[in-house]
């Protein structure tokens, strides 16, 4: 994870990288750190351990350098202490390096640089890379030839920038494999270097992305490219279309709060352009692949991770009775390790609404290698899985700041949905009444959000008896379950009480033994097929004496009397079902972290996109 930044013009360096660092702050908020290179000064470099904005704005001196770079930091080795944060430098502090990804070998490295007499002062791998380049430095070789050199001997992904202040017109870039991303951008008299595009907007006109194995060498009047190994490459700039815009939480309290309201406006904007009322049918701008093409498609594959999995296992059930194809669902991290029987016939469909998380874009690499075509369905326009996929469905959520995943994952879902009725209707296997049914049901779903979201004020009150529970169980049956395991995260990741989501017909195998009067249950026991097996779990589980948060459709009498406590949504068809039960679960766990008084945006240890393994 991590944010990595530099800037390299002619005003002061300092302001431009911390408020790029902002804007990356999403990647991993521990420590955040900057080195700006003042010509015949010692290096400038601030860093501590704690969010951005307390450790700069309170203690940062101003620096009239005009080049910099900066990190804002989310741990893999080393605590996060003002030690560990980035930048590191080498043994002279005129070397200063800010690194995203893992230096798998750096055990050996440190080992070997320390018996050469080089001195670390940090628990970090990173720390390897500033004494290599020192070392290549010593050896007489130039700044541009140390950082090849020391790229060369480190293993893992990377993406790195790096400072030299005996070379103070240069910034270089470096990117190996999935670790994040780098985007050299050209400004109005500044080059910048960020982990992605809009730590970049409103600052630069055009970009390049870095591919795989490529190094950027960046200065005021000119921008080099070439491969690790040193052979010039030719990059074209792409156009930034859009501006800076810095969302703000406006009258509410936290931005996922914000973000959970949206959802209406967001599924309209899923919606929006993609069914066609008139003809009854799902339209796929730019869509790649011919009729022909689509019919050959054997299975799909939906790849996720963290709450993008469990948006891809509702959309098996939405795939497979729409579209009737066969789909099968798939963790990326363990996926892309598994040497998977996938071909040219088999479709992929990540969904991931960063586009930048490493197991699925490595997932997709591997599999687009074996012939197989790519859609990702994705929130953030440019992203590195967009560059990746055949095919990009835009989630048209808008940019979501709170780390846990609310409008994304329903408009996911929406997306997943959309793609099976156009991939049933392609083939031929989705009859057009059904069709017709399935149109006409989701023109109502941001109604139905919007009703699912009025149980906002009842949900504060089910959340003040919740919150002091330490064990909360989450259970659903049939399309409820991946509402039940994304219940389960929601809750965990913000506030910070252990639960476990599992499918209800799981609960005699094991679960049961964990139910006693002091936990608590929460039922998705939506009227639906599901629902008599249902109401046998929650009878099983009162009579253990447990809690039971029953998530049922409205006017549910038998939960009103059976459960502890009861949330209503509107009745709605079983395939959207898992689209509007997810919002009360998000509900449930913001009023539940904010009772218990967790940060709800930036929760501990977490960060907005997972670029490490
Ligand atoms: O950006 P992605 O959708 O690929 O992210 C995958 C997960 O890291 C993410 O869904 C995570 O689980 C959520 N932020 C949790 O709310």
């Amino acid at each position: 994870m991590c944010g990595i930044a530099g800037y390299c013009g002619y005003d002061p360096a300092l302001p431009h990288v911390v408020e790029m660092l902002r804007r990356l702050e999403y990647r991993g908020y521990d420590s955040a750190g900057v080195a700006v290179v003042e010509p015949g000064r010692p290096l400038y470099i601030r860093k501590d351990a704690g969010k951005l904005g307390i450790v700069a704005e309170q203690c940062w001196p101003a620096s009239e350098g005009t080049l910099g770079i900066g990190h804002t930091r989310w741990a893999t080795h080393g605590k996060p202490t003002m030690e560990n944060s980035h930048p590191h430098t080498d043994c002279t502090q005129n070397v200063a390096v800010c690194h995203n990804g893992i230096v798998e070998n750096h055990g050996a490295l440190r080992q070997r640089l320390m018996e050469s007499g080089h001195v670390f002062r940090s628990e970090t791998d990173t720390e390897v890379i500033p004494h290599l380049v020192e070392e290549g430095l010593a050896a007489g070789a130039t700044f541009e030839e140390a950082v090849r050199s020391a790229v060369d001997q480190i293993t893992g992904a990377h993406a790195i920038v790096a400072v030299d202040t005996r070379n103070p017109d240069e910034i270089i870039g470096v990117r190996i494999g999935h670790a994040g991303g780098l985007v050299v951008g050209y400004g109005d008299d500044a080059m910048y270097l960020a982990s992605d595009l809009p730590a970049l907007m409103g600052h630069a006109k055009s970009v390049v992305h870095l591919n795989d194995r490529e190094m950027a060498v960046v200065s005021r009047k000119k921008t080099r490219f070439t491969t690790v190994d040193g052979l010039e490459v030719e990059r074209k700039h792409q156009k930034v279309i859009g501006n800076a815009c810095s969302p703000t939480n406006g009258k509410f309290p936290h931005y996922m709060l914000k973000e959970i309201m949206e959802q209406p406006q967001s599924l309209h904007n899923a919606l929006r352009g993609r069914v066609d009322v008139k003809r009854q049918t799902v339209e796929l701008e730019g869509f790649p692949f011919s009729q022909e093409r689509v019919s050959q498609f054997k299975r799909v594959v939906l790849l996720g991770m963290g709450t993008s999995y469990h948006a891809a296992m509702a959309g098996r059930y939405m795939m497979e009775s729409v579209a009737r194809i066969p789909c099968q669902v798939e963790n990326a991290s363990e996926f892309r390790y598994m040497d998977p029987v996938v071909d040219s016939d088999t479709l992929i469909v990540a969904v991931t609404q960063s586009g930048e998380t490493v197991d699925s874009l490595a997932a997709l690499e591997s599999l687009g290698a074996k012939g197989a075509p790519l859609i990702v369905i994705c929130n953030v326009p440019g992203s590195e899985a967009t560059r990746v996929a055949d095919y990009t469905m835009s989630i048209n959520a808008g940019p979501e700041i709170g780390v846990a995943s609310t409008k994304t994952a329903t408009g996911s879902m929406l997306c997943l949905y959309l793609l099976s009725i156009y991939l049933g209707q392609t083939r031929g296997t989705l009859p057009v009444s059904k069709r017709r049914l399935l149109l006409n049901e989701v023109m109502h779903l941001p109604n139905l959000v919007g009703q699912a979201l009025q149980t906002s004020e009842h949900i504060r009150e089910v959340a003040r008896r919740f919150s002091l529970a330490s064990n909360v169980l989450v259970m659903g049956r049939g399309i409820s379950t991946p509402t039940a395991l994304e219940g389960a995260l929601k809750i965990k990741e913000i506030s910070y009480i252990h639960a476990e989501g599992y499918a209800a017909g799981e609960m005699k195998h094991g679960p049961i033994a964990l139910i006693d009067r002091h936990t608590i249950t929460v039922a998705v026991a939506l009227k639906d097929q599901m629902y008599q097996k249902m109401l046998g779990n929650v009878s099983e589980v009162r009579a253990r004496e447990g809690k039971v948060v029953a998530l049922a459709t409205k006017g549910d009498d038998v939960l009103a009397h059976d459960a502890t406590d009861v949330i209503e949504i509107p009745s709605v068809p079983y395939l959207l079902s898992p689209i509007v039960a997810a919002v009360p679960l998000q509900l449930l766990a913001y009023e539940v972290a904010v009772a218990r008084g967790n940060p709800v945006d930036m929760p501990r240890n977490l960060a907005k996109t997972v670029t490490v393994e």
